[in-house]
């Protein structure tokens, strides 16, 4: 089984691509490294043994995008993450996320319907649920005006894909994320964010590591035990085995709708106060942080009810908060080793 994985030197797919080639699928990989490395396809190969194809091009390019399904056209399956992601500049830079995020989804679903590809995996988000109403949201929450272009990109993009596959052969499987942390256990592959990190993992290790000074506490006058915002942190590699799982379901026929959709998280919240104190315990490191006003657009609270993608998939995240801080631990240090 061949498999497209757009996106695939990034964060989450990289991780992604190496669950797939253990369990046996051939990866190409797409990417125009715009956030990422080329070096990871050596460490995935470090990894799994088998360095995966890769194009670089952006997927917003209608013409290189339908040359490349045309070299490409045995292709079983596509799980699309290559995206932009970040909340803030989205915000200041709307057209560039529309621009890319959904023309390149356009390109792909044109390809696939050209050329006959009929398994699309879907790279989405919680922020679709907003502040929810009801805790642990579950797939039947209302979908709520996003908060951001970016999160407005993952709601268009799961209508696009809807009503695509209303009117041809394709299905669909849209991934809701919740907060993937952490890294591979090997610390060969991990999160590698360009600059400043905008995400709370990524800003704990620099800061322990020496490359920030301080890490900013967004908000402690939330109504939670503690104050701080709560979400629902998933290690990396619980959901990668997911979108292997998403694959499976797909290319084996066992998908109950042609459009499928499914919360990705542990189930448990945590606070930033609670992450951090987990990231303390397991690396023996004081964290340098302090309370400052809350982030623009944050919600609240938000943690999923997994038990449709338990039951449906087959699949837990089984890895604790604990493994995930010192896995992101373990990943900052290799990095900062040479
Ligand atoms: C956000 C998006 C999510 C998106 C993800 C991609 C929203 C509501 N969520 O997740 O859809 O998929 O980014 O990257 O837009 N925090 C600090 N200090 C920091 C950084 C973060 O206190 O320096 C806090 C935040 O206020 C938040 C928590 O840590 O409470 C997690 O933040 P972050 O890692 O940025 O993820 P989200 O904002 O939840």
């Amino acid at each position: 089984m061949k498999i497209l994985v757009t996106g695939g030197t990034g964060y989450i797919g990289s991780h992604t691509c190496v669950e797939l080639q253990q369990k046996g699928y051939e990866v190409i990989i797409v990417d125009n490294l715009s956030n990422s490395n080329i070096k990871v396809l050596d460490a995935i190969e470090k990894i799994s043994g088998i360095k995966p194809a890769f194009e670089n091009f952006d997927l917003a390019d209608t013409q290189k995008t339908a040359d490349f399904f045309k070299r490409n056209s045995d292709i079983d399956g596509i799980i699309h993450f290559a995206a932009f992601k970040a909340v803030g500049e989205s915000v200041n830079l709307p057209l560039k996320y529309y621009y890319n995020n959904l023309f390149s989804l356009v390109n792909i679903l044109q390809s696939m319907k050209d050329n006959g590809i009929d398994n699309l995996v879907f790279s989405s988000s919680c922020t679709v649920y907003g502040q929810p109403e009801k805790l642990p949201v579950s797939e039947n929450a209302p979908i709520q005006k996003a908060e951001s272009p970016y999160g407005n990109t993952k709601q268009i993009s799961e209508e696009i894909i809807f009503d695509t596959i209303k009117s041809s052969n394709i299905k669909g499987i849209a991934l809701r994320y919740f907060n993937p942390i952490g890294a591979h256990e090997s610390a060969i592959i991990g999160e590698l964010p360009l600059g400043v990190p905008n995400c709370l993992m990524p800003f704990i290790t620099q800061t322990a590591i020496g490359i920030r000074q301080q890490l900013s506490v967004f908000g402690d006058d939330y109504n939670t035990p503690d104050g701080t915002a709560i979400r629902d942190y998933i290690h990396i590699v619980d959901l990668a085995k997911a979108h292997v799982i998403a694959v499976e379901r797909m290319v084996n026929q066992k998908m109950k709708k042609t459009f499928e959709y499914f919360n990705l998280g542990t189930g448990n919240g945590y606070s930033v106060l609670e992450v951090i104190k987990s990231f303390e315990k397991v690396s023996g490191q004081k964290l340098n942080y302090q309370i400052v006003g809350r982030r623009a657009g944050d919600v609240e609270q938000v943690w999923a009810d997994t038990n449709f993608a338990n039951d449906e998939l087959g699949w837990k995240a089984q890895k604790s908060l604990d493994e995930m801080t010192l896995s992101a631990w373990n990943w900052e240090k290799k990095l900062n080793e040479n």
